[in-house]
């Protein structure tokens, strides 16, 4: 019972400070089919590629659209500043994004609102957020695009984010028992949601598999992990029958029971009919992440099919300078003039943190901890030159 009862508990703080997470987070993106990449960093980086992803199948990982069929990102058409921002970012890792534009509260009448989002309390700045959302899915959905990655403008990712995806994709495929797919579609189908990149995430307390990647060189210990410390991941009494798989070292992918934030997800065709049916067509009383993570849980709605890295593989980034900056959901008036350093949680070779570096030719890359490298990784890195582990299944 008092377990029980601690663990309701936690799960309602988390929920807490999840949805108040969530909404600082922010938000932006567009300029349509803008060739964003360069010929020359695009074979830099190609020339480094895991040998293991052309191997199996996986090769379409290296194309323009790491896999999937489309990418969108997502960004207020005045965040001029992140949309520079996460455009050069892009052209290092060699992708084409697709940019829509963030959506005015105001631009939204009452009437179009789903059932029970009036009077719910999700503030304006959430509804926008969550309008910019379903518009990008009735964009797919119109496309019939088989998968599509979206981004928020403040999206960071590790430079190796390629090797990464590669091992994240192996990973689903084993966890969705699908071997066979097809090579078009290296993460396979037959799921609903990839939560590639959020602020937390988590899989059911009694969920038995994981694919787990071993002392992976871009994994941050816990102690300097963000945004905040209950992570979530595999559940206490998994961590406790497999302590040869750390906490501190180790990339869990599972399927996901609970998620936050949006900085990049992707979603299958008929994900997004799922999301949009439910949160567009059936009612919508949270922000649009918490809502989807209902989705995840079947908790209230019909359960979907969502897997997760733990940590994250997509962050979010936010510049050096005054906390009014960074969102373009929350106001936070009464922390304007609170000023911070560049932030990339999670990130060991960040590639915003690294922007200087990339453009300046550089040949390696640092670690953001780099005076205290955990011992899994490295203080610097040649991008496409790290060994990225193999991952197996544990039960
Ligand atoms: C990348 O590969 C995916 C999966 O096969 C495919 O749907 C997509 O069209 C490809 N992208 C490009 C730009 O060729
Ligand atoms: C986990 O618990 C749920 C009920 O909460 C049950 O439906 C499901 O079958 C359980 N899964 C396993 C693997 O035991």
């Amino acid at each position: 019972m008092t377990v029980a009862l601690s663990r309701f508990t936690s799960k309602t703080v988390l929920k807490l400070v999840a949805a108040a997470i969530c909404s600082y987070v922010v938000f932006s993106i567009l300029l349509a089919d803008r060739e964003v990449y360069y010929s020359t960093t695009k074979s830099v980086l190609r020339a480094g590629q895991n040998q293991l992803v052309k191997e199996n199948g996986f090769d379409r990982i290296n194309n323009e659209t790491l896999g999937f069929q489309h990418i969108y990102a997502i960004g207020m058409p005045e965040r001029s500043d992140k949309r520079d921002y996460l455009t050069l970012a892009a052209s290092f890792l060699g992708i084409n994004v697709d940019w829509r534009d963030g959506v005015y509260p105001d631009s939204i009448t009452e009437k179009a609102y789903p059932e029970r989002l009036s009077g719910s309390g999700v503030k304006p700045a959430a509804i926008g957020c969550w309008r910019a959302h379903m518009n990008t899915l009735i964009d797919i959905v119109q496309n019939q695009y088989a998968t599509a990655l979206i981004l928020e403008d403040d999206a960071d990712w590790d430079v190796s984010l390629r090797q990464q995806l590669a091992e994240f994709a192996r990973g689903v495929r084993t966890l969705t028992n699908n071997q066979a797919e097809s090579k078009k579609a290296p993460y396979g189908t037959n799921w609903d949601i990839l939560w590639v990149g959020g602020c937390a995430s988590g899989a059911k307390k009694n969920e038995t598999d994981f694919y787990v990647i071993p002392k992976d060189p871009t994994v941050p210990n816990t102690k300097i992990r963000g945004p905040w410390e209950s992570e979530a991941g595999p559940s206490d009494q998994w961590m406790k029958k497999h302590p040869e798989w750390p906490i501190d070292s180790t990339r869990y992918i599972y399927r996901a029971n609970m998620g936050c934030c949006t900085f990049g997800y992707a979603v299958t065709l008929e994900g997004a009919r799922r999301i949009l049916a439910e949160l567009s067509v059936n009612y919508l009383n949270l922000p649009v992440d918490n809502a989807m993570s209902d989705l995840c849980a079947g908790s209230n709605r019909p359960r979907i099919r969502c897997y997760a890295p733990f940590p994250n593989l997509i962050g979010t980034f936010r510049a050096r300078g005054y906390v009014s900056r960074d969102s373009d959901i929350d106001q936070w008036e009464d922390r304007k003039f609170e000023y911070h350093d560049a932030q990339a949680y999670n990130m060991v070779f960040s590639t915003r943190l690294n922007i200087h570096r990339l453009v300046a030719g550089e040949k390696t890359v640092y670690n953001q901890w780099r005076e205290t490298p955990d011992p899994w990784s490295k203080a610097e890195i040649k991008p496409g030159e790290l060994e990225y582990p193999r991952g197996i299944l544990v039960h």
